[in-house]
């Protein structure tokens, strides 16, 4: 078999890259470890930026999130037992995001490729990647009973941070950059009617709780665990006692109950691996970073990395190499900025096991900053909203 880039994952770092490799007369195959039933079904990021919006419409896979999702103009951080509301709009010149399951990004671009005859396999086993430091880059695996070799121009690692392209750039050629946090995110879905119109972040005392939305009929709810914690321990009554405790405030708000039907312990990493290529290997998405969930960074992230990588790929293609040469520099720019954010909002609202009084007087006094302040409340919003990708 041969393609001009041979994409590991379908994620949406690979699938969204195939995609607009094709609006750009770029041949790809896509090899995924999973089913497609699979990849279709696993509940992840909720929460799309303007700018990935934006690039999913203005690329004619946008159509089912415009029906369906959910734009959202603020969000509400919640502490000191009151709610205070940032407004996107008004802080940002316009700009707002929509809450959208990954799982359903996930339908419509396996649909848009598949519809366009774009190759993707499934279930395949064993993958592995060689000769990344020639012009004739393959990936080997186990497909359908048989072994098979793809022989591209060039790999995309989109494979997700436990993937194996990574680790086949030689430890030499890679510097990483790694913070575990010392507590991890429980999460429900549930199916209640909405107890919010828009997201809750809450800071309590008794640790963090995110009040999120996936449809009228369900919702997505998160609060701060133990890393170490398992499912088995959370009967829906101890669920319940907890959100309760940590979001209901002064101001009389109650948050609806109904039945938990997913429950899931997350774990919370900041990770970086410079640089995002080696030889014809070129790292995207999850593969080469993760933040914590407390931004909403991660997929717009592998967005905003294939959208570089595409067009540096078409650059390449029409007789200019500048653009893949820079691809690294580039990407990471924008990965630095949404770590700093991620790491920021998950230090502001978390509590920290071993924080002294005076760290949590400075988390509060930080909280009442951004409600207080309007170039505080920008630095969030802004960055919440997303960056342009330009
Ligand atoms: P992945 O989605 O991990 O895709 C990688 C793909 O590669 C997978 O399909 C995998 O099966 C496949 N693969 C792995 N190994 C191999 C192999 N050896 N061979 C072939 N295929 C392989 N981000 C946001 O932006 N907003 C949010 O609100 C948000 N909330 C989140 C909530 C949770 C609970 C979690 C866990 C994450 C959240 N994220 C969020 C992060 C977001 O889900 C990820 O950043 C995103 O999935 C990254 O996409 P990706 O394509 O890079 O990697
Ligand atoms: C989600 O809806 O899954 C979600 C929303 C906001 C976050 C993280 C996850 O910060």
């Amino acid at each position: 078999m041969r393609t001009q880039v041979g994409i590991v994952g379908a994620g949406p770092a690979g699938l969204l890259l195939s995609h607009l490799l094709h609006l750009d007369g770029i041949d790809s195959v896509v090899v995924e470890s999973r089913s497609r039933q699979e990849i279709e079904a696993t509940i992840r990021a909720g929460v799309l930026e303007q700018g990935t919006v934006d690039l999913l419409k203005q690329t004619g896979v946008g159509a089912r999130m415009e029906r369906e999702g959910f734009v959202h103009q603020g969000i509400y951080l919640r502490f000191g037992g009151a709610s205070h509301r940032i407004d996107f709009p008004s802080l940002t010149g316009g700009r707002a995001i929509m809450v959208y399951a990954q799982h359903e990004v996930i339908k419509d671009l396996v649909a848009a490729r598949l519809d366009a005859g774009g190759k993707i396999l499934f279930a395949v086993k064993d993958a592995a990647v060689y000769d990344l430091d020639t012009n004739a880059p393959k990936v080997r695996f186990h497909h359908a009973g048989r072994v098979e070799e793809l022989e591209c121009d060039f790999i995309a690692g989109c494979d997700g941070f436990h993937g194996i392209t990574r680790p086949s750039i030689p430890s030499r050629a890679r510097r990483e950059f790694t913070r575990v946090y010392p507590f991890g995110w429980f999460g429900i879905l549930v199916e209640a009617p909405p107890s919010t119109d828009e997201l809750i972040y809450a800071h309590h005392d008794r640790g963090f709780a995110l009040v999120s939305t996936r449809s009228p009929q369900i919702q997505r709810l998160y609060l701060q665990c133990d890393p170490e914690d398992e499912v088995k321990n959370w009967p829906d009554s101890r669920i319940w006692e907890e959100l309760h405790a940590r979001l209901e405030n002064a101001q009389g708000w109650r948050l609806a109950e109904g039945r938990v039907f997913q429950k899931s312990v997350i774990a919370m990493r900041s990770y970086v691996v410079e640089p995002m290529r080696y030889g014809r290997l070129f790292l995207a998405g999850d593969a080469a970073h993760i933040v914590p969930p407390t931004g909403a960074k991660g997929l717009n992230l592998a967005a905003a990395d294939v959208r570089v990588l595409s067009r540096a790929l078409a650059s390449f293609y029409r007789g200019d190499e500048q653009p893949l040469k820079d691809y690294s520099a580039t990407a990471l720019r924008r990965v630095w900025r949404a770590e700093h954010f991620s790491w920021w909002m998950t230090s502001l609202l978390h509590r920290f096991h071993d924080e002294t009084p005076f760290h949590h007087r400075l988390q509060l006094a930080e909280l009442d900053y951004v409600v207080s302040s309007r170039t505080k409340a920008q630095t969030l919003a802004e960055n919440y909203v997303g960056l342009p990708l330009d």
